[in-house]
């Protein structure tokens, strides 16, 4: 069942490690406490599940592994339900305030009294499908209207679960920057609000909103490790989401904190080809990757900050692997959970096994009898043809 990893093509690099205090500094710790504050007050806020796979631990020759699945994460499918939802909040928090002269709680505005100047706020993205159904799902919690802009590849199922909340999805041709630049342009044009998972010079306050609300997984994560772990293996498409678990994972644990492992599809390796390079990089993608939410061409600036302080090992992993490693998820070892995974939510995964039981990898990685490992399952499935394709493959 592990074979493949045994034999799968990935590349490593070693992080830059350069000093500084980007933790701190690019999502300070109250942008964590307040997105945490409010989004643990949303209906159907739960913490997700931190599981164990002893017998996949046991086959790696690790101590142990933890799993965060983010599955359930308010009925979205992923863990993205916590930033564009939270930051696209912001916005219409923001702007409603200013509109009336004094400061008004997220809670407030769903009431009445606010419905004429939210619907007048349109919020706009570009996604590959996960952030879109966030801020589409944020949006119609406050009665804006929302735009999408998806691209060529993203999959019907994927437009429709976003349309059902009720945004008005645009296809673009070309590849995800393409979309992002659709957006910039007519965002421009039309006055509407930009909420993007990226970020780039002159716009971060919105992706650091974003960012600090992927904060509350790794809030779950510190509250119910006792100690932490010794890596974590952590999918990067702009970065955003390993660069905010590493940076809460830092104010939290300080010297303590896990190694940080970034993993990415060879086929858009942005993040990797930025630590090769020692400073942010854009990769152009000539193939999609199945991995969808992973394929992105260009680090988000903030990210990058932190991830080139604070990530120890970057690595791609190929195609090859996605299917095996949904499907040993879904169809465990003996004694391991069966855990519905979606595509690019198992690419850290499929990176710590090939890490685990290739020689140099793992001398590389440093990866011990005693590691314990964190992985973060941060997609269930968000697309459930592409899903049972995979798994009726073999
Ligand atoms: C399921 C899933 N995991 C991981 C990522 C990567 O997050 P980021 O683009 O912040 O690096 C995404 C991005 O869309 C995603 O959808």
């Amino acid at each position: 069942m592990l074979d493949t990893f045994q034999v799968a093509k990935a590349r490593h690099t070693l992080g830059l490690r350069q000093a500084g205090e980007a933790f701190k500094h690019v999502i300070s710790e109250s942008d964590f406490n307040e997105a945490y504050n409010e989004i643990r007050t949303w209906s159907g806020y739960a913490p997700t599940p931190l599981l164990q796979l002893p017998a996949l631990a046991q086959s790696t020759n690790v101590e142990k592994i933890f799993y965060k699945h983010e599955g359930s994460r308010f009925g979205l499918g992923s863990f993205k339900a916590l930033g564009g939802a939270y930051a696209a909040a912001n916005v219409i928090r923001e702007k409603i305030s200013t509109r009336v002269g004094h400061d008004i709680s997220i809670s407030k505005i769903t009431s009445p009294e606010y419905a004429d100047l939210a619907a007048k706020i349109t919020l706009v993205t570009a996604t590959d499908g996960n952030h879109g159904r966030s801020v589409a799902w944020g949006a119609r919690r406050l009665g804006s209207p929302c735009r999408i802009y998806i691209h060529a590849e993203v999959s019907s199922s994927r437009a429709q679960a976003m349309r059902d909340l009720g945004a008005e999805v645009i296809r673009v041709m070309g590849d995800y920057d393409a979309s992002v630049a659709a957006t910039r342009r007519e965002a421009q044009a039309y006055g509407w609000t930009i909420v993007s998972d990226t970020s780039w010079t002159g716009y971060i306050d919105i992706p650091r909103q974003v960012m600090a609300g992927y904060g509350v997984m790794a809030r779950e994560i510190c509250e119910t490790m006792k100690t932490p772990p010794s890596h974590v293996f952590l999918q990067g498409g702009v970065g955003g989401l390993a660069a905010a678990v590493a940076a809460y994972f830092r104010q939290a644990w300080r010297d303590a904190s896990p190694h940080v492992v970034v993993v990415e599809p060879e086929l858009a390796p942005c993040l990797f080809e930025s630590a090769e390079n020692g400073k942010a990089t854009q990769t152009k993608i000539v193939t999609e990757t199945l991995m969808a939410g992973l394929s992105c061409g260009e680090p988000s600036q903030l990210a990058w900050h932190i991830l080139a302080e604070e990530a120890s090992d970057f690595l791609t992993i190929p195609e090859s692997l996605v299917g095996p490693a949904v499907r040993l998820m879904a169809r465990p070892l003996a004694g391991d959970t069966a855990i519905e995974a979606g595509e690019s939510g198992i690419a850290g995964l499929a990176g710590f096994v090939t890490s685990a039981l290739q020689a140099k990898l793992r001398e590389k990685i440093q990866i011990t009898e005693a590691s314990r490992i964190l992985l973060i399952g941060s997609e269930g499935i968000t697309d459930p043809e592409i899903y049972t394709n995979i798994l009726d493959e073999n």
